[in-house]
């Protein structure tokens, strides 16, 4: 497609809300499918916050190189509050107007998402690109980061795993995801965990909650398993106390690790740089079509945009059977 045949001229990339491992591979293909098609190309540097103080600059090739490999955000990130305000918004689309932009790309979460909607309601062709570690986006079968996240945390439960057979102890690891247990169910499955704790599959009834690992951990112990392994997801917390009520209860010696943001950094996997450049790729060539507040996705083998209200309207949920199995694999042996 030539720059003829655009319906941007110039298009602008920015990283919002928590980073991602993949961010920078997004970054590197939207601006170089761009330049493909014959498209200019800004940066914005730390998110809204940035676009507001018009920390905007001219992307030149080289920043696009070297970066594919590399976790974090080379565009910086922030959290940018005033932005949900309507005369703030205007603001920014007239920055953006100013400098010639008529095409945005948003690489975020769902809060991202209501920037870009807001901006394309303002009249800036805008395309967001699901970036978080959570996986909680409704759209999408996919979210950039969300594997690197989940590879870095198994490492980590590895470890654990091998000191506490050592020292058969019961062990609780705190991974991230404030609202969503994706990390933790992916987490728990692949680490063979015996109890995996999610915001999805918790009633707020905390002694409930603590009674059941207790049988858990007493029944598998019972039969025979010498050490435990309990994923807890960061929207449930408290795995510092948890450790402590299990180990009086049980009397089990038991320790609690929060892994925390060792789970945002790193160098992404293959699988987020090879989905975050087919994605971001997409991303441009809508805006090249004329298209605006839309969102790209992942679903069933193909990746697929939709209308931003309509994406943030969708809702996944932790499916029940994957959630079961998951359990059932980590104690059958030591409960059948
Ligand atoms: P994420 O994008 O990872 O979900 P946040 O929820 O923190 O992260 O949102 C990132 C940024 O998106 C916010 O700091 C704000 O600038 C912008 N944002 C969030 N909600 C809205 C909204 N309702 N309207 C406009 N901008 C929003
Ligand atoms: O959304 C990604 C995430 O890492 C969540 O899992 C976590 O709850 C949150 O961001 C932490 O954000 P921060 O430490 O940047 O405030």
């Amino acid at each position: 497609m030539s720059n003829s045949a655009s319906a941007v001229n110039t298009i602008a990339i920015l990283t919002s809300g928590g980073d991602a491992p993949g961010m920078n591979a997004a970054v590197r293909a939207c601006a170089r499918t761009a330049w493909a098609r014959g498209v200019n190309v800004k940066g914005i540097m730390r998110g809204y916050s940035g676009l507001l103080k018009e920390e905007i600059f001219e992307m030149e090739k080289k920043f696009t190189t070297n970066i594919i490999s590399r976790g974090g955000t080379t565009l910086y990130t922030a959290r940018c509050l005033e932005f949900k305000k309507p005369e703030v918004q205007e603001e920014a689309a007239e920055i953006l107007r100013k400098h010639g932009i008529d095409g945005l790309i948003v690489i975020g979460g769902d809060g991202s998402f209501r920037g870009a909607q807001a901006m394309s309601r303002q009249g800036i062709n805008t395309v967001a690109l699901p970036g978080t570690i959570d996986l909680d986006i409704g759209c999408t079968e996919y979210t950039i980061g969300f594997d690197t996240a989940v590879n870095t945390a198994l490492d980590a439960i590895d470890k654990i795993r091998d000191t506490s057979a050592s020292h058969e102890r019961c062990s609780i690891i705190e991974v991230m995801g404030r609202d969503a247990g994706y990390i933790a169910l992916w987490c728990g499955i692949a680490s063979g965990a015996e109890e995996i704790i999610i915001p999805e599959r918790y009633d707020g009834n905390r002694p409930k909650l603590l009674l059941s690992l207790i049988e858990g951990v007493m029944e598998t112990h019972g039969k025979g398993k010498r050490h435990h392994l309990i994923i807890n997801a960061e929207g449930i917390g408290h795995s510092h106390s948890m450790a402590k009520d299990i180990e009086n209860a049980t009397g089990i010696e038991t320790r609690a690790t929060i892994l925390g943001h060792v789970q945002r950094g790193g160098s992404p996997t293959a699988r987020d740089r090879v989905y975050a450049s087919y994605m971001s790729a997409l991303a441009v060539d809508l805006l090249c079509a004329g298209a605006t507040n839309r969102v790209v996705g992942y679903r069933n083998g193909q990746y697929i945009d939709y209308d931003i209200e309509e994406a943030l309207s969708m809702h996944k949920d932790v499916d029940e059977y994957e959630y079961q199995i998951s359990r059932m694999l980590g104690r059958s042996i030591y409960t059948l």
